[in-house]
């Protein structure tokens, strides 16, 4: 997969925002770059606000397989972050140290998808997550449909569970805009699985490009979805 180009410094930050709270405080975020220290923190803190919700991983039932799970990891830590794409994002102390580590707020592991690339079967993602998504790909061709040849896709988007209901998925889908800006890609897209983050998506300015039932994928994958969820939407946005 192709990575980060060389010329575009890194780490760094590439959006910052504020939330008050209900008792009138204001918290201060920041949205930047992952870095190699934070890998271990990026593993633990997806297994616990991901893979435990996300439609698609727990149709395929990742987290209850000591295999697939170790394949996740292995796909996350040796295919993905690598590519220095992924963002993160922390609370913001004005640059105020503490000894303690910084919590995770949100992450969003990010892919440069280019036409015609194959992907590396050693570090793939577990098969049954494998199988839903090149169903769901079949379904549609961005290259052609945007007449791009590369765009940013995504992996997995979660909020921490402490943080969420104020929106700071919509902030991380903002943040995809000056990192498409830096790496020179003018469209994004993800399959967003889950209701919520279709919400936000479409406040972050992106389009549905298709939106499929979970009952037919169910149907004709032999999987069982969350009853929670309804249908999938394949998003976009194109970067001005
Ligand atoms: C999806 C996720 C990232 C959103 O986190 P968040 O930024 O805190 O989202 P919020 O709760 O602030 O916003 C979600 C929005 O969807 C809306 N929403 C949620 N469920 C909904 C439903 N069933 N019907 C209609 N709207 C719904 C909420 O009302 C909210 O919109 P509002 O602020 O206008 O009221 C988070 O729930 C998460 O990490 N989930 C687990 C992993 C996952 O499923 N990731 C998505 C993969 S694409």
């Amino acid at each position: 997969m192709v990575g980060r180009p060389a010329s575009v410094e890194f780490p760094q930050v590439w959006r910052r925002f504020e939330r008050t709270l209900p008792d009138g405080t204001v918290k201060k975020f920041k949205i930047q770059d992952v870095t190699e220290d934070m890998y271990d923190d990026v593993m633990f803190f997806m297994e616990e606000n991901f893979l435990k919700e996300e439609p698609f991983t727990l149709a395929a039932g990742i987290i209850e397989n000591q295999k697939a799970l170790e394949q996740m990891h292995n796909f996350w830590r040796n295919e993905v972050l690598p590519l220095r794409l992924s963002i993160v994002c922390f609370e913001d102390y004005d640059g105020f140290r503490t000894f303690m580590k910084p919590e995770i707020v949100a992450f969003n592991f990010l892919i440069h998808s280019v036409k015609g690339q194959k992907k590396d079967k050693k570090n793939a993602e577990p098969s049954e997550i494998g199988r839903i998504l090149q169903e769901v790909d079949s379904r549609f061709n961005i290259y052609n449909l945007h007449q791009v040849k590369e765009y940013l896709t995504a992996a997995g988007l979660a909020v921490n569970k402490e943080y969420r209901g104020m929106n700071i998925g919509a902030e991380m889908l903002h943040a995809r805009t000056p990192l498409c800006k830096a790496i020179g890609i003018r469209v994004t897209e993800t399959i967003f699985s889950a209701v919520g983050s279709q919400v936000l998506a479409s406040k972050a300015g992106f389009e549905t490009l298709i939106e499929i039932k979970y009952d037919d994928l169910a149907e004709k994958l032999k999987l069982k979805f969350p009853d929670s969820a309804k249908t999938l939407k394949v998003m976009t946005k194109i970067i001005d």
